[in-house]
């Protein structure tokens, strides 16, 4: 369990392992859009959905562990911005490969990880068209996906400022404390 001076492995390794993977899904996710790179499609999708069974292991660690205290007093619009950036960033991992697979799996294109077909695709054999599943459910996915991806990269570079400020200028253990040191 983490205690105020030291944090547990676990939270350690959790918060590092998801945090280069979140930061390395938004580019790669962004990048395959805009450039429409589809052969990246299948990793992305891969990855996502190996790294959400990670992040659902990281939440329940976080539901049985509370939330880390801050080193000492802090003025309360600090704290609370804190407060407020885990909140979005914890329920960012958790929506972003959630609406992915429901844009993915219900939009008929199918999610295969790493080869294994997870959900099918849905190609409409007389046209060849690939056919949504539940076209609502779907757009709602696709719609989350882009906007919450936009939200997660503000929310991480405000997040990592709050870190760099702690170390350079408030010049506590902030930073090295999720380091392990
Ligand atoms: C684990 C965290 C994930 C992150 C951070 C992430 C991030 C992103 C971002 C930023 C984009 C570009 C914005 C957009 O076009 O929607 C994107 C696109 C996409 N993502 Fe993800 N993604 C994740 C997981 C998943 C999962 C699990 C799936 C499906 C199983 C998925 C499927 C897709 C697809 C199909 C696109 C292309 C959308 C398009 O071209 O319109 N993503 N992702
Ligand atoms: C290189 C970039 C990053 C740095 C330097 C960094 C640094 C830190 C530090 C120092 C803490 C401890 C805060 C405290 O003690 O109050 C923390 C906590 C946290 N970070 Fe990051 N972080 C980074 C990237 C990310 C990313 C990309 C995410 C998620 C998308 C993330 C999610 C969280 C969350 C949810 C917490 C709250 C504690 C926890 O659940 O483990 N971080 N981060």
């Amino acid at each position: 369990m983490d205690t105020p001076q030291k944090f547990s492995p676990l939270t350690i390794a959790l918060h590092w392992l998801i945090a280069f993977a979140m930061i390395a899904m938004l580019a790669v996710g962004f990048y395959m859009s805009i450039y429409e790179v589809y052969p990246l499609y299948d990793w992305h999708k891969s990855f996502g959905v190996a790294i959400f069974a990670v992040i659902l292991l990281r939440v329940w660690w976080r539901i049985k562990n509370g939330w880390p205290k801050p080193l000492r007093e802090y003025p309360q619009f600090q704290q609370r911005l804190a407060r407020v950036t885990h909140w979005v960033l914890i329920i960012g991992t958790l929506l972003m490969p959630i609406s992915g697979m429901l844009y993915s799996g219900l939009g008929g294109w199918g999610i295969k990880v790493f080869g294994w077909v997870m959900v099918p695709g849905n190609k409409n054999p007389a046209t060849g068209q690939t056919e949504p599943i539940h076209a609502g459910l779907a757009q709602l996915g696709a719609f989350t996906h882009e906007w919450l991806g936009y939200v997660l990269v503000v929310t991480v570079l405000l997040h990592m400022a709050g870190a760099l400020k702690h170390h350079l200028f408030d010049r506590d253990r902030t930073l090295l404390r999720m380091l392990g040191r």
